[in-house]
């Protein structure tokens, strides 16, 4: 067999397990609490407009569930697992003792563009709503401020642009982060708190008003709107019917990315054979529930139609939560929400760099990436210098990306994991048997199947730029990795002792208790 293909020992786990300074301050709730920080933001918040006006209209309840279903066959086979390996690094460090050391790079390479983009997009969308927020006191931003230069200059503009409030935001979560987990966990409990707070007003506001109307079901029918193309500025595309609705899976599935960041805190977590598991799964369901219910309040109060750009409203589709209170003549409503996702899109900034730097931190800790990444400050207990090496890195590249492509690449980075996450969980089953696990995925192929065939499915309805920028991120990897990680890998110097025995070996489960 190939050195590529060399497993990581499970004595090696248990030995970076024992060897690890990161602190178990995380229980069963804070690790939900992390899943659900890291996913309700500006999917729920940003992309429900979009996707009712271009892809699904009233029926983008349904794209909720479609998108929910293909996490849900991830999930469980993420918690299958979290039950086996509890360390930190996700997806990254089960492929790597599983799999292999190739199968775990490509993984690893691929998260980043999850985590890093995925903090980059939310840090855009922040900046969005923070602006939302001053005009609210009579402030106002220049564009020239508030605009990565690309979008900047297709306005007409010429000169200096750049979106600071979503560079500063960067730097903001970046100086909590390091002051250790067990605060960042209280500030982003707390955020969570407000966050679903706010959808759950959305949701019962919203529902007050449309049955308090003259004719409370007028927008949802047709719930599933007939198939048609809709042309804007001389580009056409085809939109709603049963098409439109799995398009409008893949539009909004970026608002389930981040349950999987309950399992890159494994190392934090205080009994994670088990609570990694519960955590993934009911972040993941309460998720679901929320947002189907959002969905339907949404398009019950705005016409789909009514978040057309160049239409009668043309901000709606930047916020339209916020307008859809706004429009209906609750206007105090709007600013509530305004200030919840201005505050709640920052516990979502927090847990995915707080993701991106874990993974690095198992990467750099097998030699696949500069030692620099895994050196944790004693005191905090945190990753300092991998913090503000990605800090600056992710502040960077917000402050001169367009939204869009950061959104539909980190869709992209994240059915990639998932699908490989489906396919490696099976092959250890296969391979190793009678490994113990915690918890076990039922009906297996059969998940495991369905997870593939719709997560591959969803990133081909991605945009083609973003497919054609993710494939080259993925190329990219592979000579990263014949060039330096190979050449430093732990694994394949020798660095974990019993190294290349560890292919003929069986697994054995390190001992955690
Ligand atoms: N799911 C997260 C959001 O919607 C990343 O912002």
């Amino acid at each position: 067999m190939s050195k590529i293909w060399v497993k990581k020992p499970m004595s090696a786990y248990e030995a970076d397990i024992k060897k690890s300074q990161l602190k178990r301050v995380l229980g069963k709730w804070s690790l939900t609490a992390i899943g659900i920080g890291a996913i309700i933001g500006g999917g729920i918040f940003v992309l429900t407009g979009t996707g009712a006006y271009y892809n699904a209209g009233p029926a983008l309840a349904l794209s909720f569930v479609i998108a929910g279903i293909a996490c849900v066959f991830a999930a469980l086979c993420y918690a299958e697992f979290a039950s086996i390996l509890p360390v930190e690094g996700s997806a990254y460090a089960y492929a790597y003792g599983t799999v292999g050391e190739i199968f775990a790079w490509i993984i690893g390479w691929g998260l980043i563009l999850e985590y890093a983009m995925g903090s980059m997009t939310v840090a855009v969308s922040w900046s969005g709503y923070f602006a939302k927020l001053l005009k609210m006191f009579g402030l106002h931003l220049p564009a020239y401020l508030t605009t990565d230069p690309q979008t900047y200059i297709a306005a007409g503009n010429s000169g200096f642009s750049m979106n600071l409030p979503a560079f500063l935001i960067v730097f903001f979560v970046i100086s909590i982060l390091v002051r250790g987990t067990k605060g960042a966990a209280k500030a982003n409990n707390f955020i969570v708190v407000l966050k679903v707070s706010a959808i759950i007003f959305v949701i019962i506001a919203g529902s007050f008003i449309i049955f308090n109307s003259a004719d409370p079901f007028k927008n949802w029918v047709p719930f599933i709107p007939e198939a048609t193309t809709i042309t804007e500025n001389g580009v056409s595309h085809s939109a709603y019917g049963i098409a439109g609705v799995v398009a409008g899976a893949s539009a909004i599935f970026f608002a389930y990315v981040g349950f999987d960041a309950v399992s890159t805190q494994a190392g934090e977590a205080i009994n994670p054979k088990k609570d990694v598991p519960f955590a993934i799964i009911a972040s993941l369901i309460i998720c679901t529930l929320l947002y189907i219910l959002v969905s339907l309040v949404l398009t019950g109060m705005m016409h789909y139609t009514d978040f057309n750009p160049l239409g009668k409203y043309p901000d709606a589709i930047k916020a339209p939560v916020a307008y859809a209170f706004d429009i209906a003549g609750y206007a105090w409503a709007g600013y509530i929400i305004t200030i919840a996702a201005t505050v709640g899109l920052i516990s979502v900034l927090m847990v995915m760099i707080m993701g991106q730097s874990r993974i690095f931190l198992g990467m750099s800790k097998d030699g696949l990436i500069p030692a620099t990444f895994s050196k944790v400050n004693p005191k905090t207990g945190v990753p300092t210098k991998n913090l503000l090496i990605l800090g600056v890195l992710i502040a960077i590249v917000a402050s001169l990306t367009p939204i869009n492509d950061l959104a539909h690449m980190t869709s992209f980075g994240t059915l990639f994991a998932f699908t490989m996450v489906c396919v490696a969980v099976w092959v250890l089953r296969v391979k190793e048997p009678n490994l113990q696990r915690n918890f076990k995925v039922p009906a297996l192929p059969l998940i495991a199947c369905s997870g593939i065939a719709i997560n591959v499915y969803l990133i081909f309805n991605l945009s083609k730029e973003a497919q054609m920028y993710s494939f080259a991120w993925l190329i990219i990897g592979f000579f990263v990795y014949f060039l330096y990680s190979k050449k430093h890998s732990k694994l394949q110097n020798g660095g974990y002792g019993e190294t290349f025995k560890a292919e003929q070996e069986p697994l054995e489960k390190p001992d955690l208790d």
